[in-house]
């Protein structure tokens, strides 16, 4: 993991929360549902908290607004995690941690765990898949690869913990990372290691 040119992560007052972050199609949802029943933490994915409050798909604000108004929201929603004291789990739009001015707040904000995939395997996972705009295009692997290519940085630089999924079922993604939390020092109940990936839904990653 690259830090050069920038605070290493130990050097961030980390803040009660967990939060996942990675490109689309990463897993970051159902990931986080699962954490948050085996940590027993409520689960919030902030494209929906900014749909909620917009009124609207995300596919619409990018139509509508913009992908600047976009990306403002974003930033405004992470000032506003930022309060948030009591500990949950939140997972990050794919485009959140490029920008400069977000990565401090991303890592203010908590435990940064970042779930790497590989291009070709977001395009397995969402190909046919219509709710991403920036993936509207007429060669969405090119586009997957090249936005990849620039945002591995950021990703890496805002990361406490990088787990490589794509090729891992949900049990052992899940497993990895409350081993990785528990060596950061955090307390993870036993119990939440059977079943790792039991969760109150039964639905795949992504
Ligand atoms: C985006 C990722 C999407 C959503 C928006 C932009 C991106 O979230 O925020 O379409 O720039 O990578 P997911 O990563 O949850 O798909």
């Amino acid at each position: 993991m690259s830090n050069k040119g920038h605070k290493k992560n130990s050097e961030y007052k980390k803040g009660p929360h967990i939060v996942l972050i990675g490109f689309m199609g990463s897993g970051k949802t159902s990931i986080g549902r699962c954490l948050s029943y085996k940590l027993k933490r409520a689960f919030y994915d902030t494209d929906k908290m900014i749909e909620e409050r917009e009124g609207k798909t995300i596919s619409d604000i990018f139509a509508e607004n913009g992908e600047k108004y976009f990306r403002e929201l974003e930033t405004q929603t992470l000032r506003e995690i930022r309060e948030d004291k009591i500990g949950r789990i939140y997972s990050l739009g794919g485009g959140t941690p490029v920008s400069l001015q977000n990565q401090p707040l991303i890592k203010t904000i908590g435990t940064v765990v970042y779930l790497r995939i590989k291009p070709e395997e977001v395009w397995e996972r969402l190909k046919g898949d219509t709710t991403r705009p920036l993936l509207q295009c007429d060669d969405p692997l090119a586009k997957i690869q090249s936005l990849m290519q620039l945002r591995s940085p950021a990703y890496e630089r805002c990361a406490d913990i990088i787990i490589d999924t794509g090729s891992k079922d949900r049990d052992n993604v899940i497993e990895e990372i409350l081993r990785k939390l528990e060596a950061l020092g955090w307390e993870i109940p036993p119990e939440s290691f059977l079943n790792a990936s039991k969760s109150d839904n039964t639905e795949n990653i992504e």
